[in-house]
């Protein structure tokens, strides 16, 4: 039984009307040659996008109308590849437009599934009109449209550049050793035990040497909580617990899940607590990770006395602070 739905008699179409590059040969060559220059636009757009990539420094500004000073390397790293996609779009389309076979087809309606033959019949018309759109044969566009595509897909690997360099051992690196004062901050106040009552938390950094400066840099890496328990609440190791003094732990507040600022803590409970995702760390047993994301503890610093009294971090951290990354051993 046919599948064929009943014929639509006079479906009110207009007469058929061919485009000027059909019946001009003269007219074709012109829409060939638009068409290929819609794609060199895009590879010029490419070309400026890596250029501009690599040769304009971050930092350098331009002043546009209305938008003020605008960064010059990003400005024309978009452009670039706004350009580049937007002309293989306008390429394309031109090219459907003038170029590709206009003919009108009656296709007969049916029922949704195509009967076997018809579908084999559409496989070899589309391989045909394959052929016939010049795919094979309109060789300038064809190289042009492999430059504009080549091009484009070149971007995103220039800008894999970013990944790099490796940081290597830039990530372990902190202000902390031996005998460096812990100070307050804000403040820059060396702190005695006696300074921190049971319960309290405060947050220091490593005391400055002369001439040096604090950078946001540092304090982002050297941040610490310093929090004071009866020494009987904790629960740690010999050795962890020589880390310790008096009742007083420090551990860095950079979060060993992303790196924030591990900015809670809940007296009641003896909890750490990272705001960002909600990180649990629990200070009795060396900042273990009780709940959320965090997959390793908050790193301990080992603190002491030195002779005037003050505290001081016994060593540096023994470990990378701050979100695990790959090359991490801990
Ligand atoms: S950064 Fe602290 S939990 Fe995600």
């Amino acid at each position: 039984m046919s599948n064929e739905i009943s014929k639509f008699q006079d479906p009110g179409l207009p007469a058929h009307q061919h485009r000027k590059s059909d019946t001009d040969p003269k007219a074709e060559k012109r829409a060939e040659q638009q068409v290929a220059i819609l794609f060199l636009i895009s590879a010029g757009g490419t070309v400026l996008s890596i250029a501009s990539y690599i040769f304009i420094k971050p930092g350098k500004f331009v002043f546009l109308p209305i938008m003020g000073d605008v960064d010059a390397h990003q400005l024309f790293l978009g452009l670039g590849m706004a350009i580049a996609l937007l002309f293989i779009g306008f390429g394309a389309v031109q090219w459907a437009r003038r170029l590709m076979p206009d003919e009108e087809v009656v296709a007969e309606r049916h029922e949704f599934r195509s009967e076997e033959v018809d579908r084999k019949d559409f496989v070899n018309t589309v391989k045909e009109r394959a052929g016939v759109a010049g795919l094979g044969r309109r060789t300038l566009i064809k190289r042009s449209l492999g430059l504009a595509l080549g091009l484009s897909a070149l971007t995103p690997l220039v800008l894999l550049r970013d990944l790099g360099p490796l940081p290597k051992k830039q990530l372990n690196k902190n202000s902390w050793e031996a005998g460096t004062r812990l100070v307050t901050d804000p403040g820059d106040r060396p702190l005695r035990p006696e300074d921190l009552e049971v319960g309290s938390v405060a947050q220091v950094l490593p005391a400055l040497k002369n001439g040096e400066e604090r950078t946001l840099e540092n304090i982002g890496t050297d941040a610490v909580l310093l929090i004071r328990l009866r020494p009987e609440d904790f629960q740690l190791n010999p050795e962890r617990l020589s880390w310790t003094h008096d009742g007083i732990i420090a551990f860095s507040k950079i979060c060993s899940h992303m790196g924030c600022a591990v900015a809670l803590y809940e007296q009641q409970t003896k909890h750490l607590l990272c705001p960002c995702h909600q990180s649990t760390f629990d200070v009795t047993r060396a900042a273990k990770v009780i709940f959320g994301p965090a997959a390793r503890p908050l790193p301990q610093l080992a603190i002491t006395l030195d002779e005037q009294g003050y505290l001081v971090a016994k060593q540096g951290f023994t470990e990378p602070i701050g979100p695990s990354f790959w090359e991490r051993s801990s």
